[in-house]
């Protein structure tokens, strides 16, 4: 109160000055500028208040754009392969283990765009997030960091069943988590397709021939197999066995519908570099003009197939009603040592090859016997060997260009 009552005068004070001044400030102005001025002044005024308004709006424009821009980095609209449109009847929920490995990163492209919902699951072991990297973000798609050795527990509709180390360096180097992989995951996988009612497939393999006697050459499905069931690549061979067993007492015991796919040798662009397989081996070795390194005489026999070819087949099994184990696999036998003048010829470097000691239970011949895929699935391979080699070096030569470069993939 009492600083409001001393506060009062000094403010009536100053309200006088401020009048006095201001009043002298318009007299003075009155008394020197004419009409034509003030016409003058007010142009000016005007012009330089419009020149004002126009840089400001300049900078608010300049600001915008750079948010803009901004949030374009941010975002970086991301564009996917077209995938063809399905109704909710025909989409279905479709899980893929082992989806960012070889085989399962062709099979998610395939899936994809046939308009399905893809999940992947897999423990990147031997897959990479950049075999499925095209897909991320896609609404279609989903990417699940799993081992597959412990259950999941989603809603499907089916399930590829691939997960597990493939080539021997892999599938050698942890023989325990192999065969856990191959049995203790085969019955999580089998499990769970009992319980949401999925059909399951299962990625097996001619290993389970083991090394065949000559009187089944080629291998038909029918023939039980000649392996070693203590070997080093036992672990594989077997574990993939039980993996069948397991899925046929599921098939008689839970009512599981189950179709297992024999798959012989595969190759194609994201393969693994250096995993010890004849094909990966022998054009990485080509493309660096070294030596190729093949064990024992080079007179064992192999047959390769485009991994497109297996895609096909896998999905054709999927859709037959065929529960029994179908050979996907191309029945073009040639030896290992043909292989490598093939492959060294389309790289277009004269052959070398290195002899070293063969591979203990390494098979000696290898050879589908298809008949079952062709009158079940109306399948058979359509990529010829030296269009498919092609397609793979060229892959092969541009991941080598990266590397070389030090670009991450
Ligand atoms: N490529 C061939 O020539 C060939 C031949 C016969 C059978 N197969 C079978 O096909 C399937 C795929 O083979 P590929 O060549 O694509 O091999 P790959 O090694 O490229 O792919 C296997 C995938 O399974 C994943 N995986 C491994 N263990 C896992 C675990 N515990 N949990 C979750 N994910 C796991 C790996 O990370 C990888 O992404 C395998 O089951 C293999 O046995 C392949």
């Amino acid at each position: 109160m009492f600083i409001r009552r001393r506060m009062k005068p000094i403010l009536l004070v100053l309200v006088i000055l401020i009048v006095l001044i201001l009043s002298a400030y318009k007299t003075t102005l009155s008394a020197d500028v004419t009409p034509t001025d003030l016409h003058y002044n007010a142009e000016i005024k005007s012009t330089s208040n419009s020149k004002e308004k126009l840089e400001q709006a300049h900078m608010k424009i300049k600001q915008l754009e750079a948010r803009i821009e901004e949030l374009e980095k941010k975002m970086s609209v991301k564009t996917y392969a077209t995938v063809k449109f399905l109704n909710y009847q025909s989409r279905k929920k479709i899980l893929i283990t082992g989806g960012a490995g070889f085989v399962g990163s062709h099979l998610v492209d395939y899936l994809m765009k046939e308009g399905h919902e893809v999940i992947v699951a897999d423990n990147f072991f031997t897959g990479r997030k950049h075999n499925v990297q095209h897909w991320i973000g896609h609404q279609n798609f989903e990417l699940i960091s799993h081992d597959i050795v412990n259950p999941l527990y989603i809603e499907v509709d089916e399930i590829y069943h691939l997960a597990s180390p493939a080539s021997p360096i892999h599938y050698m180097q942890n023989p325990v988590k192999t065969i856990k992989v191959n049995t203790l995951g085969t019955i999580n996988m089998l499990g769970l397709a009992r319980r949401v009612g999925a059909k399951i497939l299962i990625a097996s393999t001619s290993e389970v021939y083991g090394d065949p006697d000559l009187h089944h050459h080629p291998q038909t499905e029918t023939y039980w197999g000649h392996v070693n069931p203590i070997g080093p690549r036992a672990c594989y061979d077997e574990g993939k066995r039980v993996a069948e067993t397991l899925s046929y007492a599921y098939a008689k015991q839970e009512k599981v519908d189950v179709r297992v796919a024999r798959i012989f040798n595969t190759y194609g662009p994201r393969m693994h570099f250096n995993d010890g397989r004849v094909v990966g081996n022998f054009i990485l070795q080509a493309l660096k003009n070294e030596s190729i390194t093949i064990y024992g005489d080079g007179k064992q026999t192999r047959s390769f197939q485009y991994v497109s070819d297996l895609v096909d087949g896998l999905a054709a099994l999927m859709k037959s009603n065929y529960t029994q184990p179908v050979n996907l696999g191309n029945p073009q036998e040639h030896s290992i040592q043909e292989f490598a003048e093939i492959i060294s010829g389309l790289v277009g470097v004269k052959t070398k090859t290195e002899h070293l000691n063969s591979v203990e239970d390494d098979p000696q011949r290898r050879k589908p016997d298809i008949t079952r895929a062709k009158n079940l699935l109306n399948w058979e391979p359509k990529i010829s060997l030296k269009k498919g080699l092609q397609m793979t070096i060229e892959y092969f030569r541009n991941e080598l260009e990266s590397e070389n470069m030090g670009r991450v993939k």
